[in-house]
């Protein structure tokens, strides 16, 4: 999610989830071919199974930042054909792709050909005032005829005049029904997105669906992806002290990499952790202190494994 997640954003949740698929922020085909590579596509190993989702619309563009992508070692590539902010659809990528179905065609295609790695789209219902049943059929319709076999849909439209992006996650209405019907008629697999926030929801929609896809709700209340991974991989739930210990570690040798030209400032790892004790009593002191502190902080053990002991020996939990 552009603004919110990086690396270390997905560092963080591999370590709430061993089994989640992590996703970057669309980056675009362009940023990738002219720009800081190692900047914009660096990741730990941990983080796999890890996808990068481009934004752009030249099929030969794509098909080089793919390539780019699958040489650095990325699981899987996504086109994102979702996004409905002024500035993409001014580079003419995103959600105005909608309309465009034979040109995504074409730019699945050559990312296929050049890459060898699954390449899936992340797309809307559709877009504006276009009847959704109609549009998103045949925008399905055409990048299966390419073999795309995937789809990860944000179950609502975008209107492209008039919402922000924040308006288009929050005033279309979401319609999960479309997607399931998608997945029935073509026979692809299809990842579920939108205003899913609990584990009910989850299980719910995984009897209908190949999975969900989670935005928000992982961002701002990261155990949550904890309490998932337990529900549905049955995996134990982990242990938020072992898991800051293994933030701090990372903070560490974070702060020691000149692979971004100069050491990663704690408050840069920090700024995703925010939300880890939502719902218990010090969260908000966890949340002050974090963003706070972190900002001054050259040794994140000294102030975090306190702070930590002290919130959960309060709500007696390890
Ligand atoms: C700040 C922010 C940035 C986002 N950036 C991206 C992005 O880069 N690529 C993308 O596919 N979706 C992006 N999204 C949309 C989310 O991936 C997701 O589709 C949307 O929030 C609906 O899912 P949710 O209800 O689980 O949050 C972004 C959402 C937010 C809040």
């Amino acid at each position: 999610m552009i603004d919110w997640t990086d690396r270390h954003c997905r560092y963080f949740h591999r370590q709430l989830s061993p089994h989640a698929v992590l996703y970057t922020e669309m980056i675009t085909a362009p940023a990738i071919l002219h720009g800081d590579q190692e900047r914009l596509l660096g990741f730990s190993n941990a983080e796999h199974p890890v996808v990068l989702q481009l934004g752009g619309s030249d099929p030969a563009q794509l098909a080089r930042a793919a390539k780019i992508g699958a040489d650095a070692g990325y699981d899987a590539i996504n086109l994102n054909c979702g996004c409905p902010s002024d500035r993409v659809q001014q580079g003419k990528f995103g959600a105005c792709l909608m309309a465009e179905p034979s040109l995504v065609a074409d730019c699945i295609k050559e990312m296929q050909n050049a890459t060898g790695i699954p390449v899936t789209v992340k797309c809307r219902i559709g877009i504006d005032d276009a009847p959704p049943e109609i549009m998103l059929r045949k925008f399905v319709e055409n990048l299966v005829a390419v073999g795309c076999d995937m789809f990860i849909i944000h179950a609502r439209k975008a209107w492209l005049k008039g919402l922000s992006p924040k308006e288009n996650r929050e005033i279309p209405p979401l319609d999960y029904k479309l997607p399931a019907l998608i997945k029935h008629e073509y026979g692809v697999k299809v990842i579920l997105n939108g205003g899913i926030k609990t584990v009910q929801h989850v299980r719910d929609h995984l009897e209908i669906f190949d999975g969900v896809m989670i935005g928000r709700e992982a961002y701002q209340n990261p155990w949550f992806i904890a309490e998932l991974e337990h529900e549905i991989y049955q995996t134990p739930l982990p242990c938020r002290l072992k898991i800051l210990e293994k933030m701090c570690e990372y903070m560490t040798e974070r702060a020691a990499q000149t692979d971004t030209h100069s050491g990663t400032p704690i408050k840069s790892i920090t700024r995703h952790m925010l939300g880890l004790f939502n719902g218990m009593a010090g969260a908000k002191t966890w949340r002050r202190i974090l963003g706070g502190e972190a900002h001054a902080a050259t040794n994140a053990h000294d102030f975090i494994m306190p702070l930590a002991q002290q919130i959960l020996s309060h709500n007696r939990e390890g």
